[in-house]
């Protein structure tokens, strides 16, 4: 049996985040360039290789196991990878596959998500505001979103929200989304932006510390500070009001670093052992030299050996690169 994965922090990695494509079918002004030069198609790992890498993966301990992109559901034949890797949940090696979406396609996608053992999703969704959602995804269409949204709950998905909290753009609506997320039995977290690439807006406009959220929040709402765990960042709360849960992920105020159990691979089979750092181990020339697996477990072993303690973002006036220059729809969150 190969070997776990475990740091040189002593931390065990059991949660991989799969980046399926740096596609997308909106441009969000925190994630994207407005005119973002995507992947060439030539360079990305088939559904196949992709099965491949995150069967390794398992194999190595892995038991939870995220598609992300970019949009998951934008890559050509993506429901096949979803019904192979369900073969991990059925043997019992993996707890939990899942995705995060922004929702757009979950109305055709949703009920053979669940049919291939895909419990819970999160679905990014900012505002509920047609016109606001229209400035902050570029283009997108909050209907369709919605719709996907419904069609997740009627097939019995659990859906989680996932917003990002943006200065002056959707701060008067979080307590609203709270409220809305609640009353549909979802959950919700909210996301300090991160300096991940290089956008036409300034981050510092954008960034708004969860610490002032969460105080504006508590004119409206009792929070109390709950023992959750789902295996993410999130430090979650109980809003008394509305019984639902509300989770904070502040990567910039508050380092979660230390209780870190999750590596990135990209749809070109680049693994990052941190999102806040440029590091990386290419496992695509190991998975493609040979049939057999032991190359591929030596790469990713060796990676583990430099998976950094933490990462420490800033978000300041003086600062004119972004802390790391890749997007975040190229590592998936
Ligand atoms: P759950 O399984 O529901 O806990 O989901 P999750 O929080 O693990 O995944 P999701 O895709 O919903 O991620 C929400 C946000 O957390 C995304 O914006 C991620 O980038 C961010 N995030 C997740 N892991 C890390 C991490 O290790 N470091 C940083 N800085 N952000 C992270
Ligand atoms: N900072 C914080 N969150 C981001 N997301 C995308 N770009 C950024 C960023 N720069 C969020 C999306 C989605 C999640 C996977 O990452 O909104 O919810
Ligand atoms: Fe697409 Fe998600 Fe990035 Fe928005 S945040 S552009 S929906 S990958």
């Amino acid at each position: 049996k190969p070997r776990a994965l475990i740091d040189p922090f002593q931390r065990a990695i059991t949660y991989l985040r799969v980046s399926v494509t740096d596609r997308c079918d909106f441009r969000c002004v925190y994630c994207m360039s407005e005119h973002m030069t995507f992947l060439p198609k030539a360079d990305l790992l088939s559904l196949e290789e992709l099965d491949r890498l995150c069967s390794a993966f398992v194999a190595k301990g892995v038991s939870k196991l995220r598609l992300t992109g970019g949009e998951p559901l934008v890559r050509r034949g993506i429901m096949n990878l979803v019904s192979s890797l369900s073969r991990h949940l059925q043997s019992g090696a993996l707890s939990e596959l899942t995705l995060t979406t922004n929702g757009s396609q979950l109305e055709k996608y949703a009920a053979e998500l669940k049919g291939h053992g895909v419990e819970r999703i999160n679905v990014s969704l900012d505002t509920l505001n047609p016109d606001t959602f229209r400035a902050i995804t570029r283009w997108g269409d909050l209907d369709k979103v919605l719709a996907g949204i419904d069609a997740a709950q009627a097939a019995g998905l659990k859906v989680k929200i996932n917003a990002v909290a943006l200065k002056g753009v959707n701060e008067d609506e979080i307590a609203d989304l709270v409220a809305w997320s609640h009353g549909r039995g979802m959950d919700i977290t909210l996301i300090e932006v991160m300096p991940l690439g290089d956008i036409e807006e300034s981050r510092l406009d954008q960034y708004l510390p969860l610490s002032l959220a969460r105080a504006r929040l508590s004119d409206r709402y009792t929070l109390e500070d709950i023992d959750y765990r789902t295996g993410g960042p999130a430090r979650y709360t109980r809003v008394k009001e509305t019984g639902g849960r509300l989770g904070f992920i502040t990567p910039m105020t508050h380092n979660f670093c230390e209780s870190c159990n999750r590596v990135r691979v990209t749809c070109t089979g680049t693994l990052f052992m941190c999102l806040g750092h440029e590091d990386a181990a290419d496992l695509r020339t190991p998975l493609r030299a040979s049939e057999s697996d032991d190359l591929l477990y030596t790469a990713i072993d060796e990676a583990i050996t430099r998976k950094p303690k933490g990462h420490d973002f800033v978000i300041d006036r003086r600062q004119q690169r972004p802390a790391v220059a890749r997007h975040m729809s190229v590592t998936g969150g």
